[in-house]
C-alpha cells in the first residue's frame, strides 16, 4: 500500500456529493482539495463552513458565487491540476458532460448510478468487483438500489445458495430536502416497465445474475423497502442464509424484536447512534423476518439511499488510483473509518 495521501475533489455537492466529501475528509490516505458546485445558497455555504475549498463548477456561476459573499478558491478547471482523482455527484446528464472533460485533464473519475453503464464501461460495488477497477481511469458506482441487490445477491452467490431472485421495491418519492418541490403524495405509482432497471444494472455488476425487479413509487421521502423471493440451489437453514449474509460486507441486521418495525424506526436508530446525518451504509435486513422454506428464501430490507453509495465511492477512490490493490483491506478500512457496524442494537 502506498503512503502518499491520494488527492481527490468532489463535483456536485448535493445529497450524495456531500456525504462523500465528509467521507473522503475522513480518510487517512486520502485529501479533500476542494468542492465544485453551481449553487450559491445554503447548500454550498454549508461546505465554507466546514472549511472546505469551494469551486465554481461553471463560469456563470463564479459571478454567481462570489455576489452571494462565498469566497471561492477558483473554477473547476483550477483544481485539475492538483487532483489525481475527481467524484463527479452532479445530477444526470450534467456528469456525463464531465467526462471528457476529466479525460482531456488527465484525471481519473469516478461517477454516479444516475448514469448509465456505457459512459464508463464499468459499473462497480467493491465486494463484487474491485479487482477489475484496479487502475482504471473511470468507473461508476452503481444506484442505491442496485448496490444493495449486489451485496445481497452477490452474498448469496458467492455461498452458492443462489439460483434466481425476483425483488419488489418500494421506492422512496424524493429526498428530504426537495420535498419542497417534488414527490408524490398519498398514491403508490407502479414504475411503467418491469423488470425495472435496477435487475438488469445489477447484471453490469454480476453478469450472471439470475434476477427480475419491480418498483413502485410510495409517498414517503427517506429509505426505500425491497421485499425479495430467492430460489436458492438447495434446501437450506435459516442459519446457512444469515451466515452467507454475515460473510459479506455492509450488511447490517435489523431486528423486529428490537421494535424496529419499519423504515421510520431505523431511521430514528441510526440518529440515536449519533451518525451523520442519521446515515446508514449497510444494507438494513430485517433478520427475525427472514424465512427460509426448502429452497425457497424470503426477506425483506432497508436502502437508506441516500448513504449506501458513499463506502462504495471511497474504494473506488482506491481502486481506481491503486493506492490500496486488496478489495478486502480497502472496505474493511472505508467501513473502520466511518463506523459500519453487523448488529445495530
Ligand atoms: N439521492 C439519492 O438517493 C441517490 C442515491 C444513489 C445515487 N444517486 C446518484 O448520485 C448522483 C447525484 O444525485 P444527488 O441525489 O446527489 O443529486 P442532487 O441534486 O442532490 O445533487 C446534485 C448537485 O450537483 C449540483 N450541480 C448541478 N449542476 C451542476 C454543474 N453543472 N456542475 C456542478 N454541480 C452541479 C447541484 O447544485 C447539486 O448540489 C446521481 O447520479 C444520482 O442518480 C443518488
Amino acid at each position: 500500500m502506498s503512503t502518499r495521501k491520494v488527492r481527490v475533489a468532489v463535483n456536485g455537492y448535493g445529497v450524495i456529493g456531500k456525504r462523500i466529501a465528509d467521507a473522503v475528509a475522513a480518510q487517512d490516505d486520502m485529501e479533500l482539495i476542494g468542492v465544485a458546485d453551481v449553487v450559491s445558497d445554503w447548500r454550498i455555504k454549508v461546505a465554507v463552513e466546514k472549511g472546505y475549498p469551494v469551486y465554481a463548477s461553471t463560469s456563470q456561476a463564479v459571478a454567481e458565487m462570489r455576489a452571494a459573499g462565498i469566497a471561492i478558491a477558483g473554477e473547476l478547471n483550477d483544481l485539475f491540476g492538483q487532483i489525481d482523482i475527481i467524484a463527479d455527484a452532479t445530477p444526470k446528464k450534467v456528469a456525463a458532460a464531465n467526462l471528457e472533460k476529466y479525460r482531456a485533464a488527465g484525471i481519473k473519475s469516478i461517477f454516479q448510478g444516475g448514469e448509465k453503464h456505457s459512459l464508463t464501461g464499468h459499473s462497480f460495488v467493491a465486494q463484487a468487483n474491485y479487482a477489475t477497477a484496479l487502475g482504471r481511469n473511470t468507473t461508476r458506482v452503481v444506484s442505491c438500489n442496485t448496490t444493495s441487490i449486489v451485496r445481497t445477491l452477490g452474498a448469496l452467490k458467492s455461498a452458492g445458495l443462489l439460483k434466481k431472485a425476483r425483488g419488489v421495491l418500494v421506492r422512496r418519492a424524493t429526498d428530504p430536502w426537495e420535498s419542497d418541490h417534488s414527490g408524490v403524495m398519498n398514491t403508490v405509482v407502479p414504475e411503467k416497465s418491469i423488470p425495472s432497471h435496477q435487475g438488469p444494472d445489477a447484471q453490469t455488476v454480476i453478469p450472471d445474475l439470475d434476477v427480475v425487479t419491480i418498483a413502485v413509487v410510495a409517498a414517503h421521502t427517506n429509505c426505500h423497502l425491497h421485499a425479495w423471493s430467492v430460489e436458492l440451489t438447495r434446501p437450506a437453514t435459516k442459519d446457512e442464509v444469515l451466515a452467507a449474509f454475515r460473510a459479506a460486507p455492509r450488511i447490517a441486521f435489523l431486528h423486529m424484536s428490537e421494535g424496529v418495525v419499519a423504515l421510520n424506526s431505523t431511521i430514528e436508530m441510526m440518529a440515536d447512534l449519533g451518525r451523520p446525518r442519521g446515515d446508514m451504509w449497510e444494507v438494513g435486513l430485517w433478520e427475525d423476518g427472514l424465512t427460509v422454506v426448502g429452497n425457497e428464501l424470503f426477506y425483506n430490507y432497508q436502502v437508506y439511499n441516500q448513504a449506501i453509495v458513499v463506502p462504495e465511492t471511497i474504494d473506488a477512490i482506491r481502486a481506481l488510483t491503486g493506492i490500496e490493490t486488496n478489495g478486502a483491506a480497502s472496505i474493511a478500512k472505508t467501513d473502520r473509518v466511518l463506523g459500519l457496524m453487523r448488529d445495530f442494537v
